[in-house]
């Protein structure tokens, strides 16, 4: 069973390339993690999670499901995630956290994506997303292989600076980020409802001008970097940075 959680698409892009290699079933964590519901998962073949690297770690609601979702069936996990750059020490995160359960840890791999943090990169342009993706494939494919004949992922190494980042600066980020870097929306919302059904933690409603933000915000900024008409912004980064989703499968994959 293929977990996943995206906000911008590059895990859910990976998980699916990943099913269809495996042959295994998809699971999408999106609307499990806004309703916060334990959910109890069954299966004979390993356990997979894919998601995304925020701030050196996966990201704290993904954590949450790990150390409380009710699984049966095999012991065995792999965990493969998405990142712009560094995955710090995200892997003896998962480890633990796995291993704290019971399970069987059978590797970690980090796959390069395009960067979806707006609020400090420049965000690719869809035939730079396409072209830094298809570099990727090789691994994501090899993974693949490597997940469905039951074999380890590679261990990675992990310096100081790693667990430096994964640790304390990951702590900050979590505590502060939200606070820190209110989002605002401008006249240009048209009040689709896009960003409130697609919120993976039910943060955003509509309003009678157009919506307000709650103080569950995971920062995953799927709701700037999908809104519609660009809307939804932090600081002027999406104006200044762009914004970013994951081009279609068919873009990728096609033969060139
Ligand atoms: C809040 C936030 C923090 C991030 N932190 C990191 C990071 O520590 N290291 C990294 O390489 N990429 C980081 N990224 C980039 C994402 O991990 C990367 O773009 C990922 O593939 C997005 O996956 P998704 O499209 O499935 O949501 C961060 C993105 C966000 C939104």
């Amino acid at each position: 069973m293929i977990f996943y959680f995206s906000a911008t698409g590059n895990s859910r892009f990976v998980a699916k390339v990943l099913a269809d290699h495996c042959q295994d079933e998809l699971v999408c964590l999106n609307d499990y993690l806004k309703n916060q519901s334990k959910g109890e998962f069954s299966s004979e073949k390993p356990y997979v999670l894919v998601a995304p690297v925020y701030a050196w770690k996966i990201p704290v609601r993904v954590q949450d499901f790990l150390a409380k979702a009710g699984f049966s069936g095999s012991r065995k996990w792999y965990v493969v995630v998405t990142m712009g750059g560094s995955s710090g020490a995200a892997a003896s995160a998962c480890q633990t956290l796995l291993e704290q359960r019971g399970m069987e840890f059978l590797g970690f791999q980090d796959i390069r994506m395009p960067d979806n943090f707006l609020i400090a990169d420049r965000m690719l342009e869809k035939s730079q997303a396409i072209e830094k993706i298809r570099a990727s494939l090789p691994l994501i494919r090899q993974t693949a292989e490597r997940i469905s004949k039951g074999e380890h992922l590679p261990s990675k190494e992990e310096s100081a600076k790693d667990r430096l980042l994964s640790g304390m600066v990951n702590w900050g980020f979590n505590h502060f980020m939200s606070k820190i870097c209110s989002f605002t929306v401008s006249e240009q919302c048209v009040r689709c409802g896009r960003c409130v059904q697609d919120c993976p933690t039910g943060n955003i409603r509509l309003t009678d001008t157009g919506i307000s933000f709650g103080d569950q915000c995971m920062f995953c900024l799927g709701c700037i970097n999908q809104c519609p008409t660009h809307a939804i912004d932090c600081k002027g980064k999406g104006a200044q940075n762009g914004r970013y989703t994951c081009p279609p499968d068919e873009e990728i994959l096609s033969e060139r």
